[in-house]
């Protein structure tokens, strides 16, 4: 507690120069408790400028984006004060800038979340393009598509998007894509806007209802998040409140494929067991046991696992951040299983690495053909993004021998102390600097 107060932690610099170093062959056994939504906290934090007075936010998970998050609203002018770990207070009173530059924004996508927040507050956001993930091209056009339906100009100036308007209204939005990021975009820009706004065809993740129960425990009046017609009456104020995160939805289904992937015994706590259908479908298909209780999920594997085909989509399809862990899976399991992407042009970076471990898998545009094998070997690996990461450490506690996990700056930004996680399972992993760095140390 002492050591959280008033601090918001650096993770991102550290973990560039450390790996994972994992010994597989163990199945996982015990139990997990699964920490705040990292993609609900990207949202929710930004919506906290929204407010008049200050915003106690609970649940929150210890992860780099996190804590980047916070820094930038720190130089927009927040009060920021940990109040533990995992909780925050905030106060929004004298925001003075609408600006976040590219070094504020770099590693986070949801930088563009400012863009929603700033407008709402300020009618006035200038803000870099966001970084994250790279699984090609990633536009924001249905963002900028709601914005200007508000009344607000969009225009995008020496890279930085430029946002104003005079005087915003609420205003029919038809998204072409279902996106989640413009989804929650719109709510932010719209929630004090004079008027109704109506969102068609938007994303209906878990982390939309939270924002939108966020934002109405301040005083917004947010109808059918969750459904794809979104409806938001503006009001002049809202008022700070104090809220607590939903439980992160992936980090569940992460630990959950972990298990059943080591042929293991986990009781993964602290979840909501609604948000995960679609994973607990697809590990039943596979063989698994999964039992559901009120705020919890217990997944059993006692044999190798089946065959089975993956399509991700938008909520409640099969989440595409699931996309590599479940393919892990399916590298060991019997028979060949097709994983087809369905949200992302370009996700199947990782599938490279998983081939260094042995894996066999082709992949064609959007489509993946993994053919199971019986065992995966211990290699060098990189993380290539967050869940291409989770993927890594997840072949690499199935796999025979040491698996060494690099960049993992990325798997920090979403994954709240991972290694000691898997360790509290059962799992032989540790987190080490790597080579380069103990040979710089040596030689200064
Ligand atoms: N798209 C457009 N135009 C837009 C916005 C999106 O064409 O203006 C397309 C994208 O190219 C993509 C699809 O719509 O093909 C869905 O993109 P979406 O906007 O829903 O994604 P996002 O908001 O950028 C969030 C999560 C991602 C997750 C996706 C899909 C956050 C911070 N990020 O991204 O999470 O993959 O939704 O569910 O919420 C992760 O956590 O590892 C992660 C990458």
């Amino acid at each position: 507690m002492a050591e959280a107060a008033n601090t918001i932690k650096s993770l991102n610099g550290s973990a560039l120069l450390e790996k994972f170093v994992i010994k597989g062959g163990k199945p996982l056994h015990g139990s997990v408790r699964i920490s705040g939504a990292k993609n609900a906290a990207v949202a929710i934090l930004p919506a906290v400028l929204l407010a008049q007075s200050p915003c106690v936010i609970e649940n929150l998970p210890e992860i780099s984006d996190v804590n980047c998050i916070l820094k930038v609203m720190e130089a927009l002018g927040a009060k920021v004060k940990m109040l533990s770990p995992s909780s925050v207070e905030i106060d929004p009173t004298n925001i003075n800038s609408f600006v976040v530059t590219k070094e504020m924004a770099e590693g986070m996508r949801a930088s563009s979340y400012f863009l929603g927040a700033l407008l709402g507050r300020l009618n006035r956001a200038r803000v870099a393009p966001p970084g994250g993930c790279d699984f090609g091209v990633r536009p924001i056009d249905q963002h900028i598509k709601g914005f200007e339906a508000l009344g607000a100009t969009v225009s995008i100036e020496n890279s930085m998007v430029d946002a104003r308007a005079q005087k915003l209204s609420g205003s029919s939005i038809y998204l072409d894509v279902v996106s989640v990021g413009a989804t929650i975009n719109i709510m932010l820009a719209a929630a004090r806007v004079r008027g109704l706004t109506i969102i068609e065809n938007a994303a209906r993740e878990p982390h939309i209802v939270d924002l939108a129960n966020f934002l109405n425990s301040m005083g917004a009046n947010i109808m059918g998040a969750g459904t794809s017609i979104i409806k938001i009456r503006g009001v002049e104020q809202l008022h700070g409140t104090t809220y607590s995160i939903i439980p992160d939805q992936i980090e569940a289904g992460t630990y959950m494929v972990a298990a059943a992937a080591t042929l293991g015994d986990v009781m993964v706590e602290n979840v909501t067991p609604k948000h995960l259908e679609s994973i607990i479908a697809k590990l039943v298909e596979t063989g698994a046991e999964v039992e559901e209780f009120d705020e919890a999920v217990h997944v059993k594997m006692t044999k190798r696992p089946k065959k089975c085909n993956v399509k991700t989509l938008p909520h409640p399809g099969f989440p595409t951040d699931m996309q590599p862990q479940m393919a892990v899976l399916l590298t060991i399991a019997e028979g060949t299983s097709l994983v087809r992407e369905g949200v992302w042009d370009s996700r199947f970076r990782y599938v490279e690495q998983l081939k260094f471990m042995g894996a066999k898998i082709e992949v064609d545009g959007k489509l993946a053909v993994v053919n199971g094998v019986e065992k995966l070997k211990g290699a060098p690996v990189k993380a290539v993004d967050l869940r291409a990461g989770a993927a890594m450490i997840i072949a690499g506690l199935v796999a025979e021998g040491i698996t060494e996990v690099t960049e993992i700056g990325h798997i920090d930004r979403g994954y709240e102390h991972i290694a000691e996680k898997f360790r509290a399972l059962g799992a032989d992993i540790c987190r080490v600097e790597t080579d380069n760095v103990k040979a710089a140390i040596k030689n200064a």
